[in-house]
């Protein structure tokens, strides 16, 4: 014997070494140990075994589904939606797939391979992409209204994450409230963003779960309109501006009035001046004749004066006009004053 008793403490540490490895415990590598997938997409599971192996046996949920020989593949054919394969150029690894996960699917999915091995159960987490989409309230808005979005997702499984963009820029969380509710399995939320318009923005809620490669989104555009001006602070400027400006027509249309009267009044009395000179010439005319003219009574013997049946006359005419024209009321009175005076002065001239 040549092997010396040196030797023996070496061996002794190579046999601790391979009972403590892990790889004894464990003598296959199952990958992912956890996945996550969208529901409809499909799961893959991939097992290395380090040593000679025949038959592997997968289940999902804890029930068989499907068993794989190294010599003949799938062995008897599988339930649908399950398939595995050897990994290209080694068949120390078998691929486990499941078509179109559904989220029923969701659980353990364990590997067992016959002999020496063992199991090892992984976790399959099915996510389910709902909708999302923002409630049309209001896409037209006046500048500095506050405004509100509702964002409602529906049938996410788990609830998404919900963000808001406005402008393409990402709105502080603060900005928004979340709530989430359970339907059945699956979840809804609603996400109420509120903040101030200041000019037209894109509005996009954004809404996600981990094994969406991309968010999905809906998205507005809110138009912003400059504010309309202060109709009340309007109105009182046209009223006040619309009675101004009344107010300035009815002067100038009593004054046009007062004008227009005047003038006639004056040609009323150029009328009366010229009969009278005219009566006058015919009262001289006849008396030069020496005939006396019975029909003519002097004024001064029927005790009245013709300015009286004239100016009683003319005021009743007047007050009658005044009467069919209310707003030259005012110009009457004046006007007869006026006149009363004017008669008095000219009767005076005309007789003596
Ligand atoms: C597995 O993934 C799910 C979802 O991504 C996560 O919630 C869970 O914590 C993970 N578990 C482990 C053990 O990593
Ligand atoms: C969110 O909810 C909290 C508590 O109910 C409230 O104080 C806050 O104002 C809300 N924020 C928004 C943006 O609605
Ligand atoms: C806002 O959008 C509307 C409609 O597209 C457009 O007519 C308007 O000019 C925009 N306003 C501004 C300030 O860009």
């Amino acid at each position: 014997m040549t092997m010396s008793w040196k030797s023996w403490p070496s061996l002794f540490h190579v046999c601790l070494l391979l009972c403590a490895t892990p790889a004894f415990s464990q003598k296959f590598d199952l990958e992912p140990m956890n996945s996550t997938v969208l529901q409809g997409t499909d799961a893959h599971f991939k097992t290395t075994v380090h040593k000679p192996w025949d038959i592997m046996i997968w289940s999902v949920k804890d029930n068989l589904v499907l068993t794989f020989s190294k010599m003949n593949g799938i062995i008897p054919p599988p339930p649908e939606g399950f398939h595995a394969h050897l990994c290209p150029n080694t068949t120390d690894c078998v691929e486990f797939i499941i078509y179109n996960v559904h989220r029923n699917q969701s659980g353990p999915v364990t590997c067992a391979v016959q002999g020496d091995f063992g199991e090892v159960t992984a976790e399959l987490h099915v996510q389910v992409n709902g909708t999302v989409s923002i409630m049309r309230e209001y896409t037209t808005v006046e500048q500095d209204q506050q405004v509100e979005f509702h964002c409602v997702t529906t049938g996410w499984l788990p609830s998404p994450t919900v963000s808001w963009r406005r402008n393409g820029l990402v709105v502080n969380s603060n900005n928004y409230n979340t709530t989430s509710v359970e339907d059945g399995e699956l979840f809804n939320s609603t996400s109420v963003l509120k903040f101030q318009a200041v000019s037209n923005t894109t509005v996009e809620c954004q809404a996600k779960v981990s094994s969406l490669l991309h968010t999905q989104a809906s998205s507005v555009f809110l138009v912003v309109v400059p504010r309309p001006p202060d109709w009340t602070v309007l109105i009182a400027v046209v009223t006040s501006f619309g009675g101004f400006a009344l107010l300035v027509l009815l002067i100038i249309g009593i004054i046009f009035c007062c004008k227009r009267r005047k003038e006639k009044q004056t040609n009323y009395q150029d009328e009366l001046r010229r009969v009278r000179t005219q009566s006058q010439l015919s009262v001289v005319t006849a008396q030069t004749d020496g005939k006396v003219n019975r029909g003519y009574l002097p004024d001064i013997q029927t005790g009245g004066t013709p300015s009286d049946h004239t100016n009683s006359g003319y005021l009743n005419n007047k007050k009658q006009n005044g009467n069919s024209n209310q707003a030259g009321n005012i110009c009457n009175k004046a006007f007869n004053t006026l006149e009363d005076a004017d008669l008095r002065k000219h009767r005076h001239a005309t007789i003596v």
